[in-house]
């Protein structure tokens, strides 16, 4: 088994560590001369894509906030709103369906029930659906119009890391794919897009390293009790992962809000020592949301919180306010929550080794979910 683990501690730590390659084999192929496109999609047919105007995103667990984060970047690029249901909550709660309704379900094992069932009750509704999968022939892409499959490798630890970040590449990739066939982005911002991509593995190598700095940080930290985790747009949903990792594998009280919902209630639960992780957007391609991200750290900063910050390299505007900085590559702002969470990774993986649980095994968790 030590040798499946790569000379790591636990699978894990590997996967978080594969992330460069995870992410790379799933835009491989997909990316030629500056343009997506996806063999999958187009066998779907242009016309369906074209034709759509709106599209649901279903998932559980760690996919439903790789589908969140998938909603900002789909939404801007291909001009269709786009929401996120929770796969159980969707089903019941009678939705409107049409025939200009796209369905792209989330899972890493393709076998989660409560996904399966939502795609089968769309799929009976004639909803034309796309399954994003981390498992070949499992059966949600088989239910489904057409798979489009992130190339994760095989995921062992329940806690899913790889599998999340290949997600939302995964979906980013659809996003572009449908804004070429719409025609709504512009050749400039396609280009950029299509440089993002490019560079994102290396970037990974840069993220992943931050491992030594944020292992210092947990076993500082270890005997803490409660974790607050705050993000502004795509950040939010970062902040949500980021508290799930603690929940799931460090069985600590953790929460992610957004960072705007501060002031309705979560500033409430500030005080002395309190920690809190702030993702901090970057302030070249999203000033404004940066600077109120930096309001906000002054705010819980003058309540004493203690703030570990998470930046990207060069932002130095937080350094007064903030007691740990985490240093990340330039991206730009809807690229950001890939490189963003590997530190939470990292956080939770090191917390949960501090405190002498079994970080690939968790108590009362599943990797995958077969029952409703
Ligand atoms: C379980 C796993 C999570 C996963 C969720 C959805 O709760 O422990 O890590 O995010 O199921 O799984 P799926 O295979 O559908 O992505």
């Amino acid at each position: 088994e030590a040798a499946d683990k790569g000379g790591w501690s636990s699978f894990m730590a590997k996967e978080i560590n594969d992330q460069p390659d995870a992410v790379a084999n799933t835009i491989r192929g997909r990316l030629h001369d500056g343009q997506v496109e996806i063999p999958e999609l187009t066998a779907l047919g242009d016309e369906v894509l074209r034709n759509i105007d709106r599209i649901i995103i279903i998932a559980c667990g760690t996919a439903s906030y790789a589908g969140m984060t998938g909603t900002y970047a789909i939404e801007q690029w291909a001009r269709v709103p786009v929401e996120v249901q929770l796969s159980h909550e969707f089903r019941y709660r009678d939705p409107v369906l049409t025939d200009r309704t796209l369905l792209i379900s989330v899972s890493q094992s393709g076998e989660t029930m409560d996904t399966l069932m939502a795609v089968k009750y769309a799929v009976e509704r004639g909803v034309k659906t796309i399954s994003v999968c981390n498992t070949q022939s499992a059966t949600i892409p088989r239910e489904s119009h057409a798979a489009v499959y992130t190339h994760a490798g095989p995921e062992v630890a329940v806690a899913s890391t790889k599998a999340y970040v290949a997600q939302i590449t995964a979906l980013y990739l659809i996003g572009l794919h449908i804004a070429r066939v719409r025609g709504t982005m512009s050749a400039e911002e396609t280009q950029q897009a299509a440089h993002q991509l490019d560079e994102l593995p290396e970037k990974f190598r840069e993220a992943v390293a931050t491992h030594e700095q944020v292992a210092q940080l947990a076993h500082w930290m270890a005997d803490t009790r409660s974790v607050l985790f705050l993000g502004r747009h795509v950040g939010y949903p970062t902040a949500l992962e980021g508290a799930l990792k603690l929940k799931e594998i460090a069985y600590i009280h953790a929460e992610g809000f957004a960072a705007g919902e501060l002031k309705h209630g979560p500033i409430a639960l500030i005080d002395h020592g309190q920690p809190v992780f702030v993702i901090v957007p970057s302030p070249r391609t999203a000033p404004i949301m940066h600077s109120k991200v930096v309001s906000n750290i002054q705010e819980i900063r003058a309540r004493g919180a203690r703030v570990i910050a998470i930046v990207e390299v060069g932002d130095t505007s937080v350094l007064p306010y903030a007691d740990d900085v985490i240093r990340l590559p330039l991206a730009d702002a809807l690229f950001e929550p890939l490189l963003q969470v590997v530190p939470l990774q990292w956080f939770a993986l090191e917390l949960s080794t501090a405190k002498g649980l079994d970080v690939d095994q968790p108590r009362n968790l599943a990797k995958s979910v077969t029952v409703e």
